[in-house]
């Protein structure tokens, strides 16, 4: 079968996950931003997916240079983290993944522990099929010597100071810097769509803007409300959403009605 994206493009599609990316075209995804069910934390009305099956195809589809951008959490079971997401980590790298780099989202969970911490982060695992091919990182951490003049030495891990070759004495250094790879960002209770665990608008907006470029294809795998497909659309990208759930699929389809009229 000759593989086509033109019947996903721009579209929200109900459909089991698998399938779907099956019917995708090989090197034709340069980011997807994707939210997996994590263990049985919900069951989504007693969905099942293929994770190995998953993960190869999305090994297939995505082109060189592009990137996966995987947000996952464990369940504890039998007062055990699952461990889980490691593992899925390490079977992405075996497809052919590498693991650019292991991002934090934080945020506050209400949920409290008599014998361990609030828990306040989910991974957001960035695995890329080669060299990222665009990495736009965000600068906005404000700098310490942010507007004063390079002076020509660079503080050593052993404390001593060295004067790099090559080092533009004088220059400014700029007032912001790349941010953390931890995220802070509240969970979206403000988005009311009745979908029980969207992710934050800014958290897939952040990501789209840092590994894609206008006119690029971002995939949701697991689109659920439709926050990536949506921040894909404001932003210029074409989006591919699939869901399994025709419930979600009509959140989805309504938000980015709504999402046009406000473009
Ligand atoms: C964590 S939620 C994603 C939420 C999404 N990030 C958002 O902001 O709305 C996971 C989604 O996976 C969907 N799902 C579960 N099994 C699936 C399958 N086999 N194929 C496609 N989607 C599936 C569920 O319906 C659910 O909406």
């Amino acid at each position: 079968m000759t593989q086509t994206n033109a019947t996903h493009l721009n579209k929200i599609t109900q459909g089991d996950s698998l399938e779907v990316l099956r019917e995708l075209a090989d090197n034709s995804i340069d980011l997807t931003v994707t939210s997996p069910p994590y263990d049985n934390l919900r069951t989504y009305n007693g969905f099942t997916w293929d994770f190995e099956g998953i993960a190869q195809e999305l090994y297939r589809v995505t082109k060189d240079g592009g990137v996966v951008v995987w947000i996952v959490n464990d369940a504890t079971i039998n007062g055990s983290e699952t461990g889980t997401s490691f593992r899925q980590v390490l079977h992405f790298m075996e497809c052919g993944f590498k693991l650019h780099d292991t991002m934090i989202w934080q945020k506050i969970s209400p949920f409290q522990h008599k014998n361990r911490y609030i828990a306040s982060f989910e991974y957001m695992f960035i695995l890329s099929k080669g060299k990222p091919k665009t990495a736009n990182l965000i600068k906005d951490r404000k700098n310490k010597w942010g507007g004063t003049a390079v002076h020509g030495t660079l503080r050593q891990i052993d404390g001593s100071l060295k004067k790099p070759t090559g080092m533009k004495v004088g220059r400014k250094v700029a007032e912001y810097g790349a941010r953390l790879n931890i995220w802070e960002m509240p969970g979206d209770k403000a988005n009311k769509t009745g979908h029980p665990a969207v992710f934050p608008e800014p958290l897939a907006q952040d990501h789209i803007l840092t590994w894609s470029n206008e006119g690029d294809v971002v995939l949701d795998c697991f689109g659920g409300s439709g926050t990536t497909a949506k921040l894909a659309l404001l932003n210029n990208r074409n989006f591919i959403h699939i869901d399994i759930s025709e419930e979600y699929v009509a959140i989805a389809n309504q938000r980015i009605v709504d999402a046009i009229q406000t473009k």
